[in-house]
């Protein structure tokens, strides 16, 4: 199956900064009409002034995807403006770098509610639009974190373990509506990410910068999209990584053992 994706009606959350705008961007170029959300209405209201000037539908809707409300909020607009939907592509996130120990209930929750709540009750509030929709999908945005928990990401990686158990159950429940569930699964990114960390006290050496650029990732998600494939692993980190998870899981444990008792010795 391929998904053309001109005229396809389309919401996309945390489309303000790095892999989101990126991604706004090239759906929109391919001609796809958008539904924009995030917090940052100027940056939405940047895109979509830009886009519109091409010719291409986009309107933005500033909204916290954890609050029930503004979810309501976008299904609606997307009626109204869109009049209908096609594809629900949840990518806002959040992050924090510590160790679970020096972090708090409050930062797990923030977590949990940006990478997992709120995308989860999204997709619920979604699925009556969707079933109405042309070759309808949900993109889940999750990270390799989701794939292989890592420590100083442990309320991220269990936030995006629950998105990819969530995405994996959905996709035998909502094929009885013809809704494809589709999951993206990313390495590290150069994307703004590190300066919306809710904590920055991690040790190892990890720069952001030499991350895929969020572009790339972007071609990677609407390809996806277009090819309807249903996982989808970025970055050279992200599958090498994985792969010798898989085979040895045990070494891989031990090995990041190590590594955090040499940086926390002293
Ligand atoms: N960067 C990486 O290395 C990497 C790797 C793997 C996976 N990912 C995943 O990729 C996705 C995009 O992240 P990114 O790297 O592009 O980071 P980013 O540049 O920080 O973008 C995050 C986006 O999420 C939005 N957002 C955060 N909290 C929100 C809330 N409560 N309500 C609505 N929108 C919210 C932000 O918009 P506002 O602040 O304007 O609300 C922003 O548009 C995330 O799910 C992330 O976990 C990133």
């Amino acid at each position: 199956m391929s998904r053309d994706l001109a005229g396809r009606r389309i919401l996309l959350t945390g489309a303000s900064s790095g892999i989101g705008k990126a991604l706004a961007e090239q759906l929109s170029q391919s001609g796809a009409g958008l539904l924009l959300a995030a917090r940052s209405q100027d940056k939405l209201q940047e895109l979509v002034e830009r886009f519109k000037a091409r010719g291409n539908p986009a309107f933005a809707l500033r909204a916290d995807v954890t609050l029930e409300e503004d979810r309501r909020r976008l299904l609606e607009e997307a009626e109204v403006r869109l009049g209908g939907l096609d594809v629900l592509i949840n990518n806002a996130g959040v992050a924090s770098w510590a160790h679970f120990a020096d972090s708090n209930e409050a930062v797990l929750r923030q977590i949990m509610e940006v990478n997992f709540f709120a995308p989860a009750e999204l997709i619920r509030l979604a699925i009556p639009m969707l079933t109405k929709g042309e070759k309808p999908a949900v993109v889940n945005v999750a990270s390799m974190c989701g794939r292989r928990a890592m420590p100083a990401w442990s309320e991220y990686s269990a936030s995006k373990y629950a998105l990819c158990g969530l995405t994996e159950a959905l996709r035998g429940e909502l094929a009885r509506f013809d809704i494809d569930v589709l999951l993206i699964v990313p390495g590290l990114t150069s994307s703004e990410l590190p300066q919306h960390l809710l904590l920055s006290q991690g040790r190892a050496k990890i720069d952001f910068s030499q991350g895929m650029p969020p572009e790339q990732v972007a071609a990677a998600i609407v390809k996806s999209l277009r090819k309807n494939k249903t996982e989808t692993v970025l970055g050279r980190d992200a599958k090498w990584l994985l792969r010798f998870n898989r085979f040895f899981p045990r070494l891989t444990d031990w090995l990041l053992a190590r590594k955090v008792r040499k940086l926390y010795q002293e």
